[in-house]
């Protein structure tokens, strides 16, 4: 793990309300699919497309200085729903989100307490996905998206936790280059 310290931090926008509406209206197709499946994650593939239709995002993480996306997942959680808990198993550690829909849901962070998470094959294409079953693990702190972006540390383990009646949507961007300055922002 990179940055061991690091769990999450706002980064304040200004500008959110319009980076939220451009996202409704280029992701509204797949937001009504996945809903309609209650629980889901789905990387976009038209990068190109994205941005284009988000102009306003663009220019606040080029403030930002952050580098071009390596990818962007749309993550919905259904109502009363939680997300398995996990490390992402993703090249990036850094995930900077915007919430879409997310009153009341807060992603829950943890500390491993005791053991240590081991890598377990599936499948038959020699992937593999860290399991915490030897572990004990321990509520360490949550962040909301109700308020402002949020940088987190995807390499702790997580879950999106939504014990609320709509469900929860958001998006989570990753770039070419950890956006670590951001860290001490
Ligand atoms: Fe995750």
């Amino acid at each position: 793990m990179k940055y061991p310290d690091f769990w999450h931090k706002e980064i304040p926008c200004s500008n959110q309300q319009a980076i939220q509406a451009e996202l409704k209206t280029f992701l509204a197709d797949r937001i009504t699919k996945l809903e309609k499946i209650g629980i889901g994650f789905e990387h976009i593939d038209d990068i190109q497309g994205f941005v284009e239709a988000t102009p306003s995002l663009n220019a606040w993480l080029k403030e930002l200085g952050c580098s071009f996306y390596r990818n962007i997942a749309l993550v919905v959680i259904g109502a009363n729903k939680n997300q398995n808990i996990h490390t992402d198993a993703q090249k990036n550690d850094l995930a900077l989100n915007i919430g879409l829909q997310v009153k009341n849901t807060t992603t829950q962070m943890y500390k491993i307490a005791e053991g240590e998470p081991v890598e377990v094959p599936y499948g038959s294409q020699g992937l593999v996905y860290i399991s915490y079953k030897n572990c004990k693990i321990e509520p360490y702190t949550n962040f909301s998206l109700e308020f402002q972006p949020v940088l987190f540390n995807t390499k702790h383990v997580h879950n999106v936790v939504n014990p609320t009646d709509a469900t929860r949507i958001a998006i989570s961007m990753r770039f070419i280059e950890d956006p670590a300055h951001l860290l001490n922002h």
